[in-house]
């Protein structure tokens, strides 16, 4: 298949354009290589990506729609993985324009390339951020989510609901892949794992938010990477799939995993949770186990420890 990778410069975007190289789709990544964490990771993502001769790399703006649309007709792709976004929740409260501009009208002009060169399939890198603050426990996919604390969220949600309209009228098969705290090798540098070991190697100063008992859903990058390619592989019609471990650990346990992986203390402040956080997340995966045959197969334990010998490589 010929496939459109959006953020393929960023940390799931490339391990996910890699797993496709490595199975010998034709890939083309589409990235803009913002600063919203330090470029050169998103250029030595890059670099590895180009080692296949299957895979490359256009730089451009997903808000950019003549670029887009211009693409689309000169590809033809057949699928589309659609994770370029900005994704920090805390920077959305900062820049609530911005997040609507890039998460939700980008994701429209990709929604329009494909429905005007009938690309077959797209799923798109929706979050667990769109159930907001649920009594649903765990998170299942029949919630409204119409109550989303941030604008991350709601620009995510948003591009959901879009996604069901453009399949109704022009017969665009949309699959929304709601991810769960994801964490694994080539990580953001802005969450938690890589903030937890960077205060651990660094003595940086970090933030731990109500003292630790905050329950998340941690998922290997290569599940969630796993349950994209089956979901590009099977187009649904609409649909919506979380795809998280469903098995939450508290913040607190994470921290002490790699504490002990470090053999050393990390530095950290105790704060308050910030009005646009949740306490916890978890998956509810019937649905992604039904539809896809999707199976996470990653512990936590295993997950961090291969995140902590990658990590080790890269920065110390
Ligand atoms: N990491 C998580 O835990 C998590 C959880 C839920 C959902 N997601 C979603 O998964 C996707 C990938 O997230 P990630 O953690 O790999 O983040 P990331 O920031 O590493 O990757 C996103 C990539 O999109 C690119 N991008 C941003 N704005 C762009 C624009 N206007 N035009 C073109 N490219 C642009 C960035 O340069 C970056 O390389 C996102 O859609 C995110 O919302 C991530």
């Amino acid at each position: 298949m010929k496939i459109l990778v959006t953020g393929a410069a960023g940390f799931i975007g490339s391990n996910l354009a890699e797993k496709l190289a490595m199975r010998g789709d034709e890939v083309v990544g589409f990235d803009n290589f913002n600063d919203y964490y330090d470029p050169a990771k998103k250029r030595a993502n890059e670099v590895r990506l180009n080692q296949y001769p299957n895979f490359r790399m256009v730089e451009a703006d997903i808000r950019d729609r003549d670029c887009v649309l211009k693409l689309f007709e000169a590809e033809k792709f057949d699928a589309v993985a659609h994770l370029a976004a900005l994704a920090g929740v805390r920077n959305a409260v900062k820049y609530p324009e911005l997040y609507i501009q890039v998460d939700y009208n980008g994701t429209q002009n990709l929604m329009d390339g494909a429905r005007l060169n009938n690309v077959g399939n797209f799923v798109f890198a929706s979050t667990s951020s769109v159930y907001g603050d649920t009594k649903q426990i765990p998170f299942v996919e029949t919630d409204s989510c119409d109550r989303p604390l941030q604008p991350y969220a709601a620009a995510k949600r948003a591009a959901e609901i879009l996604g069901f309209t453009y399949h109704h009228l022009y017969g665009l098969n949309f699959t929304a892949t709601r991810f769960f705290t994801v964490y694994g090798p080539n990580g953001r540098p802005d969450m938690m794992a890589y903030l937890v070991a960077d205060s651990i190697t660094k003595g940086r100063e970090i933030p731990l938010y109500e003292g630790g008992q905050m329950w998340r859903d941690w998922t290997y990058v290569e599940d969630i990477t796993d349950g994209v390619v089956l979901a590009l592989d099977k187009p649904l019609g609409y649909e919506i799939i979380n795809l998280g471990r469903g098995e939450p650990i508290l913040l607190k346990d994470f921290v002490e995993m790699l504490e002990k992986l470090a053999g050393q203390k990390g530095n950290f402040v105790a704060m308050p949770k910030i009005s646009a956080d949740v306490i916890s997340t978890y998956s509810n995966t019937t649905k992604a186990n039904e539809l896809l045959n999707y199976h996470p197969s990653v512990s936590v334990e295993d997950g961090v420890t291969a995140f902590w010998n990658w990590y080790k490589k890269q920065e110390l």
